[in-house]
């Protein structure tokens, strides 16, 4: 048996941040020693509430929930994504009181708990805003070195943003927090829109959910319609994006993708270039805004279906 990967998914769930999550507890290759919540698809006690629900359903309740920030680190929240996600975050599907109280440390303490534990060991999987990890680099900051590294979901390297044209979601909900994190000194994986929107689960895969029976394939088949129907009125495929679930699958089978490594930068102005994420692509600058950063692995080029079936595939495991 080959040793599990210990990661810590930070979330705000979040239609696709329960796939993702689902997905993670039914890879044997993995294990998810925590989860910690921050606002962003919605505020962060409901995203706090449907993660201890999503662990509930899945039937790992013993895995803690740490509460983490409510808001950015330098402006006010930009306020819940009903429309993507409904105003409970999760389609406004009618779901089981939560079974318990989160844990008593804050997410940013139980990330430098756990990683100070083991150090070396864990790696953490970021798919919200980025402030919780931020906060936890500010507090304990040789926090990355100690990290086995980072897989975020968050931002848009060579394509437009979808928040805005600059912009994807994760960072323009806090790009000073997301500039703090590309600085960190420890590998770091930026699964953004270059793949995660070229990676599509049909309407018809998510109808075939539906036939699965257990609890997690009985939930996903009742929110993804919702988040489809966003992509539809919006522009979208005739199926969802699939952002959240990306990290899962890299960890899983990096050979799916194609990466190109530069430092990155976050725009962190106040006009419309806000929330982009910029990597330099010709020059390793040894000065200047980029100076210094280590290179990140930007994925570029991803096998959609053989990581939509993978997904799939593990929907199925009981
Ligand atoms: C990201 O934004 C959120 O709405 C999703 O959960 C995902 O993390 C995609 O841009
Ligand atoms: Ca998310």
């Amino acid at each position: 048996m080959t040793t599990k990967i210990p990661i810590i998914i930070d979330t705000d769930p979040g239609i696709d941040d329960a796939m993702a999550i689902f997905y993670a507890l039914a890879s044997p290759e993995l294990d998810v020693v925590g989860l910690t919540t921050v606002f962003g698809n919605a505020h962060v006690d409901v995203c706090t509430d449907n993660a201890i629900r999503i662990l509930d359903i899945a039937g790992r309740s013993h895995i803690p929930v740490a509460q983490g920030a409510a808001r950015p680190l330098a402006m006010p929240y930009r306020g819940p994504a009903d429309y993507v996600h409904g105003v409970n975050g999760l389609a406004d599907v009618a779901l089981p009181l939560p079974s318990r109280a989160p844990h008593a440390l804050a997410a940013a303490h139980f990330i430098i708990e756990q990683v100070m534990a083991a150090p070396g060991e864990i790696t953490l999987v970021p798919i919200g805003p980025l402030t919780n990890i931020a906060l936890a680099m500010l507090l304990q900051p040789d926090l990355p070195q100690h990290l086995a590294g980072m897989v975020i979901m968050g931002g848009n390297a060579f394509v437009p943003g979808n928040a805005s044209p600059a912009a994807e979601a994760n960072i323009l909900n806090d790009p000073e927090a997301a500039d703090i994190v590309f600085g960190a000194d420890c590998p770091i994986v930026m699964c953004g829109l270059d793949v995660t929107e070229r990676t599509i689960m049909s309407s018809e895969q998510i109808a075939g959910i539906a036939s699965i029976d257990n609890d997690r394939a009985r939930l996903a088949a009742q929110i993804l319609p919702y988040y489809r129907d966003f992509h539809l009125s919006h522009g979208g495929p005739d199926g969802i994006h699939v952002h959240d679930s990306t990290c899962i699958s890299y960890l899983l089978a990096p050979q799916h993708y194609r990466a190109v490594h530069h430092p990155v930068r976050v725009d962190c102005g106040q006009h419309v270039g806000r929330g982009k994420t910029w990597p330099t692509t010709r020059h390793a600058l040894a000065e200047g805004p980029w100076g210094g950063r280590r290179a990140i692995t930007i994925l570029t080029e991803v096998d959609a279906a053989a990581v939509v079936a993978l997904e799939l595939s593990r929907l199925t495991v009981a």
